[in-house]
């Protein structure tokens, strides 16, 4: 038997997972749901529940990972009793069609690129946007995205993964800043900070039920929870490591990013042509930064420039999570079918492009609602829900003891841990995944019916 890879440096572990976490999610997803639901209002609430939910089932998965030195579904087949040992198959699953619609939009995200270098951006956003998605080109750029994936994870943890993340991770922290900079000296910027920084609570108690469910998929999208990302990462982890510290900065640096997006895009927004009243209503969902932000472009100071350094910045995001999702698929098939990497990577690679196909053909994006619905909204909420019921109420020791390793006086911490898991957590998810499931199928009856 082959010995299995391991990082060579700890920042190699913690920018692979720094550069997992700052993705699409913080660039494209953020902005657009602090527009969607009421600015700073959803901006507390998910720093609350990034706090009480996602740092504690990120402890979970980094635990199990470097417990069993396997993928998610060698992981459980490990350490489950029952019916337990089969749920690693939810992490897997979610991740394989996650990454094939990921993928599309990273395309998209290239397009976008191109647009800005040729000084292209529309001041019609809408009609730009609805002549870039569907048909053929947003096939090839998703193309050219799986091979930039497939080339990277196919030359491993050290070489491939580890070596492009401590390029690529400086190079968006550098970027957002410098973009984050430029922002300020925009004419919409005084206007924008108020929107995105002063609270309403009126807004968090009067819909309750869309920014709770919306903050909580926000918050798991962003830390790359619930896909097995922090398993995996963590099972080529030596025992010396300080788990809880690592997780503090990685939540801390991805965090901090995604709120360096929002003081990115709504400046450029509010200097567009858009006031700060229509936020919530152009471009919802999928839109924001391609249909709001590009046509904000067409209108600012050297937007054509200003354009392919943001795409680009989101290309560089957008590679250095997609990997990770690669990554659990492809251990998967390494560990447990003893596959090598190269043919694993390739063939997984293959197979997610086609699943990808059918959404980026389609214009009318109803394809990614229902991969998105099923994936991110279900399959990611049950994954962690499943493994911190495990974790928090049957293999509380293991827990326990493998997070006490690396760390001196663990104390209290480990109790507070656990009972974060046992309460919050689990009620908070459970809750979510109903909302979810309702949501899921509204949608789903309004595409099919
Ligand atoms: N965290 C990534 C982002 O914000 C997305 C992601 C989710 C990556 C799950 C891996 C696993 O874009």
């Amino acid at each position: 038997m082959v010995q299995r890879e391991t990082w060579a440096t700890r920042t190699g572990f913690i920018l692979a997972a720094v550069g997992s976490a700052v993705g699409l999610g913080n660039v494209w997803r953020f902005p657009y749901q602090v527009g969607e639901f009421g600015g700073a209002a959803f901006l507390v609430v998910y720093l609350l529940l990034i706090a009480v939910i996602g740092f504690p089932i990120m402890l979970v998965e980094f635990t199990v990972g470097r417990y069993t030195d396997r993928n998610p579904v060698g992981a459980l087949k490990q350490i489950g009793r029952g019916p337990w040992k089969r749920i690693g198959w939810v992490f897997v699953v979610a991740g394989f069609v996650i990454l094939s619609y990921y993928s599309v939009i990273a395309g998209w995200v290239l397009q976008y690129m191109a647009y800005g270098l040729q000084g292209n951006y529309a001041a019609d956003g809408a009609a730009q946007f609805g002549s870039t998605v569907g048909g053929v080109t947003p096939v090839l750029t998703h193309a050219i995205f799986m091979a930039a994936v497939i080339a990277v994870v196919a030359l491993g943890i050290r070489q491939g993964i580890e070596l492009s993340v401590k390029l690529m991770v400086p190079a968006i922290i550098v970027l957002s800043v410098g973009l984050a900079v430029y922002a300020a000296t925009l004419p919409g910027a005084g206007e924008a900070y108020a929107y995105y920084l002063s609270p309403d609570l009126g807004t968090i108690t009067a819909d309750w039920t869309e920014i709770l469910p919306a903050a909580a998929g926000q918050a798991f999208f962003t830390l790359s929870l619930g896909m097995g990302v922090m398993i995996t990462y963590a099972s080529y982890l030596g025992e010396d490591r300080n788990l809880a510290k690592d997780g503090v900065i990685i939540v801390g640096l991805d965090t901090m990013i995604a709120f360096f997006m929002g003081l990115i895009a709504f400046p450029i927004l509010l200097s567009g042509d858009v006031g700060a009243a229509d936020i919530g209503t152009i471009g919802d969902g999928p839109g924001f930064i391609f249909i709001a932000l590009s046509q904000a472009f067409a209108n600012v100071p050297l937007g054509g420039l200003l354009g392919a350094v943001f795409f680009a910045t989101v290309t560089v995001a957008a590679l250095s999570s997609a990997i990770s999702i690669m990554e659990v698929v492809v251990s998967y098939l390494i560990d447990e079918h003893g596959v090598d990497r190269v043919p694993a990577t390739v063939g997984l690679g293959i197979a997610i492009f086609l699943v990808g196909v059918p959404v980026a053909y389609d214009a009318s994006l109803s394809w990614l609602t229902v991969y998105d619905e099923l994936a991110n909204n279900i399959l990611l909420i049950l994954g962690a829900l499943l493994l911190s019921i495990y974790i928090g109420w049957i293999k509380t020791d293991l827990g326990l003891e493998e997070l006490s390793k690396g760390i001196r006086n663990l104390g209290a911490w480990g109790t507070y841990w656990i009972w974060a898991l046992r309460i919050p957590v689990v009620v908070m998810l459970i809750v979510i995944l109903g909302l979810n499931a309702v949501g899921a199928y509204e949608a789903l009856s309004g595409i099919v019916g």
